[in-house]
């Protein structure tokens, strides 16, 4: 019988299906549920960096939040008070009573601020890792890429500095040179990379004439993109990754260990399929495993990373082979 247990980020995980960051990791009941149908581990919502502010905002005093937009002060103010930091460490506390698989904090941040003090308080609650969703577009015409390259270094250094926990970094692919780029970060005493964060993407109503938000349920979606970077990145990095980003089921996750991935966080495909999808992920990948006569994730993960290939030359042969034959 296939043995689904892995390390990932020096934690000891049952199986290499985790639940990534969203609505339904936020609450005590869903993630029982997620950990009796075999996940790994659970990261639990984000808390965005504005919360913790606005709490050392209430003890201390006023504190700039990192905006000029007056529209996202109001927004930020009225979700602040919705869900505090407090509360956050209330779920971390009852999750790690009641639940024996690891649970993983997320912080959405964007910048190197008092915030960072308070990964002390997460470490206290008894989290056993902390993944940080660093979630800024490059779109600043006057930031270099250098310079937002330096934003994730100040961050990652600084938190380091605040907490031994075992860090996670959920990153986007828009830097320019990404293989570089992410393996400079990996040797910055992080635990794991997770490829790759999912921004909000705007999409035009033709009826309205105006902006409107594009689905954020959508499966599939920048699965592949994920995938060539895990193949590249396998065996370069010193740290864990995690795929996440069209994790539909068994076998995208199958095929993103194949390529190197020590997890896979899967979101959609639960909000479409109910949190019991997690039990036909797991059949399935045990149903394969037994059929190629594998008897732990070990024996096949990274199987078919291009660790290696140069990965440039590998990649434009198979361009090549894949384009020239269609006209
Ligand atoms: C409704 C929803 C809420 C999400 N909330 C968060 C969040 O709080 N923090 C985070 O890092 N990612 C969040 N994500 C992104 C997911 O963790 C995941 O990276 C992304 O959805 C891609 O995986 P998927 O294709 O399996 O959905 C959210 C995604 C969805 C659909």
């Amino acid at each position: 019988m296939a043995n689904l247990s892995c390390k990932y980020m020096g934690l000891d995980l049952k199986s290499p299906i985790i639940v990534g960051s969203c609505g339904l990791t936020n609450s005590l009941e869903k993630i029982q549920k997620m950990a009796d149908y075999g996940a790994g581990a659970v990261v639990l919502k984000s808390i965005f960096e504005e919360q913790i502010t606005n709490e050392i905002k209430q003890n201390i005093g006023n504190v700039d939040f990192n905006t000029d937009y007056a529209e996202a002060l109001d927004y930020i103010s009225g979700y602040t008070q919705m869900a505090s930091f407090e509360t956050y460490t209330q779920l971390i506390n009852k999750c790690k009573q009641s639940v024996d698989i690891p649970i993983i904090a997320s912080i959405n941040c964007t910048s190197d601020g008092d915030w960072i003090s308070y990964a002390k308080r997460l470490e206290e609650a008894g989290v056993d890792a902390l993944e940080l969703n660093i979630f800024f577009l490059p779109a600043d015409f006057n930031l270099s890429g250098a310079a937002n390259e330096e934003r994730y270094y100040k961050i990652i250094n600084h938190i380091r500095e605040a907490t031994r926990l075992p860090i996670a970094v959920k990153t986007s692919y828009y830097f320019s040179g990404l293989a570089n780029f992410l393996q400079k970060l990996s040797y910055l005493d992080i635990q794991s990379l997770v490829l790759f964060n999912r921004f909000y993407a705007p999409d035009i109503d033709i009826d309205k004439l105006s902006i409107a938000a594009s689905s954020a349920l959508v499966e599939n979606d920048g699965f592949y993109n994920s995938l060539r970077w895990i193949a590249i990145l396998y065996k370069h990095v010193n740290c864990s990754l995690s795929a996440t980003s069209g994790i539909s089921g068994a076998e995208e996750a199958i095929k993103q260990i194949l390529a190197g991935a020590d997890t896979v966080q899967v979101v959609t495909a639960l909000y479409n399929n109910g949190l019991d999808y997690l039990k036909t992920i797991h059949k399935k990948l045990e149903k394969w495993m037994d059929k190629h006569q594998f008897a732990n994730i070990d024996d096949f993960k990274g199987k078919l990373g291009f660790v290696n290939q140069n990965s440039d030359a590998f990649l434009r042969i198979q361009f090549m082979k894949h384009f020239a034959g269609i006209e």
